[in-house]
């Protein structure tokens, strides 16, 4: 398939390109485009067959649902049964932005792009380039994250044109992606408002506006991971092929990192004995410590959730064997940051004291 790939300058709109990208996605061809988390691959969510060139072009498993996007908050009331008033309190505070809303579907949202589900999960993304090109298509855009099925989520254009290249009818290169971790999604159907899937919407924000508001257990350990209301959740992700190790330290304090530095460089100087080639993903402050490639991931944790992805698309473009990261606080955006770590380590943690 021969892909149009074209950038657009978010700060200087090209319409005409919005239009021809647009036009491709309302004749039922697909997309990648810039968001705010990750890129995007789009189709038209109410067209069965658009949808279904999503699946193939990820490879895809056919019961995971995508994600639908909509470029202004009256869209919704077009696709779903009804909107319940912490829904309209969400929408009001959170978009448009990197938070998901699950809502019960309208037929006019096929199965294909409901992965079969009764329900469907919604955001209105608050990049630009997005919202425009969604409103030039003029019918709401089913997008999951833009990689194969299984690696990490690509916020970078030279990632997504080396993977996806020939895959996809068009790809849209614009601005830089704010926050890297996938939007979180929210689920409203219980009493007590469930996140399926941690992101820069922390938990905090959401219990300041709805009150009690719970993390879907089964998505905090691995053997609970199958439950994980959330189909995406339950696979395997964010997996480059270098193998992830995340260590860590009781102790919260300077000697802590101090031990887990220890530990980390010593893990690294067997592996070298061994021939293989080891890194390290750590805060730029900690790069002193090692003896080792070390990837910086940032100053702070939104630092840290912006350039995860990108550090892990790195590991296997620099062929690193093994990777050891430093942990990180569950608390904020540390809690999306760890849950995308674990997965991508399947859940290998090593203990420094
Ligand atoms: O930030 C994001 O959310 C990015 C950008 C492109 O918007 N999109 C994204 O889509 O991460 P995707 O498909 O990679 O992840 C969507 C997640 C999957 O884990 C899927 O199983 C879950 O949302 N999901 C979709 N529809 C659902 C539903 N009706 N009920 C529960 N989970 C759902
Ligand atoms: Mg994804």
């Amino acid at each position: 398939m021969k892909t149009i790939v074209k950038t657009i300058d978010p700060d200087n709109i090209d319409y005409k390109i919005i239009d021809e990208f647009g036009k491709m996605l309302s004749d039922g061809k697909t997309v990648i485009f810039p968001t705010e988390t990750v890129y995007g691959l789009g189709a038209n969510a109410l067209n069965e067959d658009a949808a279904s060139k999503i699946y193939t072009a990820k490879g895809r498993p056919s019961d995971n649902p995508l994600l639908v996007h909509v470029s202004e908050i009256s869209q919704v009331y077009d696709i779903v049964e009804f909107v319940e008033d912490r829904a309209k309190l969400l929408m009001e505070k959170f978009w448009p932005g990197p938070l998901t809303i699950i809502f019960k579907k309208k037929p006019i949202i096929p199965d294909r792009t409901s992965g079969g589900l009764d329900t469907v999960a919604i955001r209105m993304p608050s990049d630009k380039v997005a919202r425009k090109l969604i409103s030039s298509a003029g019918v709401p855009i089913a997008a999951p994250s833009a990689n194969i099925s299984g690696r990490p989520s690509p916020t970078k254009a030279e990632h997504i044109i080396s993977d996806m290249d020939g895959r996809v009818d068009g790809i849209l290169i614009g601005g830089a992606c704010n926050f890297g971790v996938e939007s979180t999604i929210i689920d409203l159907s219980g009493d007590t408002p469930l996140v399926l899937r941690p992101g820069s919407i922390t938990l905090e924000m959401l219990r300041d506006v709805l009150g009690n508001v719970e993390i879907d257990p089964s998505i905090l350990n691995k053997d609970d991971n199958i439950n994980a209301k959330a189909p995406g959740m339950k696979y395997k992700h964010y997996s480059p092929n270098a193998d992830i190790f995340i260590v860590n330290s009781d102790d919260k304090t300077g000697a802590g990192t101090k031990k887990v530095a220890d530990k980390i460089n010593s893990l690294v100087n067997d592996n070298s004995k061994k021939g293989l080639k080891s890194a390290v993903l750590c805060l730029n402050k900690n790069k002193p410590l090692y003896n080792a490639i070390v990837y910086g991931l940032g100053e702070t944790y939104e630092d840290v959730a912006r350039n995860l992805f990108d550090v892990l698309i790195e590991l296997d473009k620099d062929n690193i064997d093994i990777a050891y990261s430093e942990s990180f606080e569950e608390v904020g955006v540390g809690v999306a940051i760890m849950n995308r770590l674990k997965k991508s380590a399947g859940y290998k943690i090593i203990l420094a004291d």
